[in-house]
């Protein structure tokens, strides 16, 4: 028996785009939706201050993806020169069990968190939505920024702030080549980036004791605020205020926070999850001028029609190393 290694080089000569990652991930948030998704609580492990080693598992019905991401996150080793997250992903033959493809999850899980930043603007911010503002201009923020280029076809300007100018500028340096279109405002504080966005995407560290710098009366009326980071940037009274309070995966949400480090400051009432809204249980915005709050995990089931799709075009042009099991 024989499996395909892909590293995060051959990944990446796969050509994949936003746009076919999207299409996976708002297929796996409507499977889902529609129960036919199997995905356990992630389970993790704490070897150093603020880091994580999590194991999250998925099996999707309907998509015929089955597998396990093994995914750290680091803070420390940005002060090493390293990524922050790193990992590998099994996939499997629901069929018979036996494991078909081992790859990096780097560039999955980055891919698979800008498409849940852009299945929730689908879903939730104004269709004509076009200032779009970041907070944290790293791995996440990147893809999050090609995610939402692809569903607000109207995004004209992105605001962006970070703790670091440099990280914006290469943020701006990187970004700009692939979205001409776009105008890049670089940022001094968060409270400017905020001013007059549409949709606010905010991916900084996250860390058990959180001083968030985005409050109640910042996010615009009409707006969406999308939060990759936990609870780290946004404050009870922001999340407080918007008119609906949705998540990528409610039980996990409240399994988190049964944990007592995260979450306690989320309003009690959470309307929804984008398995709802993608299989049309639930309307997502209702008006243009709701203020709507999205808290996205990052979810198993993302990762694994990520990687089936990555795995059917690694399959098809042959790439990849074949190893023995
Ligand atoms: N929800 C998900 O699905 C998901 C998936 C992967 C990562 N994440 C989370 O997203 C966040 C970002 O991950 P990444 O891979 O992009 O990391 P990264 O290190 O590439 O980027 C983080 C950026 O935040 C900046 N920063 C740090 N503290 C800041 C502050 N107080 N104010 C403004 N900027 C600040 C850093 O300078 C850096 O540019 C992390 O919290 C990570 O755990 C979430």
């Amino acid at each position: 028996m024989e499996i395909i290694y892909l590293s995060r080089r051959s990944i990446e000569g796969l050509g994949m785009g936003m746009k076919a990652v999207l299409a996976a991930v708002d297929e796996g948030f409507r499977l889902k939706g529609e129960g036919r998704a199997e995905m356990p609580a992630k389970i993790g492990i704490h070897p150093a201050p603020d880091a994580f080693i999590h194991a999250m598992p998925a099996y999707i019905g309907g998509a015929e993806s089955a597998g396990l991401k093994w995914v750290s996150g680091y803070p420390s080793n940005i002060e090493k020169g390293l990524p922050y997250i790193t990992g590998l992903l099994i996939l499997n033959d629901p069929r018979t069990g036996i494991p078909i493809a081992v790859m990096d999850c780097a560039w999955i899980t980055a891919m698979r968190t800008g498409a849940s930043v852009g299945i929730a603007a689908k879903y939730l911010a104004r269709p004509d939505s076009r200032v779009a503002g970041v907070l944290g201009c790293g791995v996440q923020a990147r893809t999050s920024l090609r995610a939402l280029a692809e569903a607000l076809p109207g995004l004209k300007t992105v605001r962006c702030c970070d703790l670091f100018p440099e990280a914006v500028e290469r943020y701006i340096a990187d970004l700009k080549p692939l979205l001409p279109h776009l105008d890049f405002i670089p940022c001094g504080s968060p409270g400017e980036m905020m001013e007059g966005v549409d949709v606010a995407v905010s991916a900084i560290p996250i860390v058990r004791e959180p001083q968030p710098p985005l409050d109640a009366g910042m996010l615009s009326p009409g707006g969406l605020a999308v939060s990759l980071d936990y609870d780290a940037a946004w404050t009870g009274d922001a999340m407080a205020e918007c008119d609906k309070f949705v998540s990528d995966d409610i039980a996990q949400l409240l399994r988190t926070r049964e944990h007592g480090v995260h979450f306690a400051h989320i309003p009690q009432a959470i309307y929804a999850d984008l398995g709802e809204l993608a299989s049309g249980q639930k309307p997502g915005r209702e008006n243009p001028s709701e203020r709507i709050f999205c808290m996205n995990m990052g979810i198993a089931v993302d990762d694994m029609m990520t990687a089936r799709a990555l795995y059917a075009l690694a399959a098809e042009k042959g790439a990849g190393v074949q190893l023995e099991l």
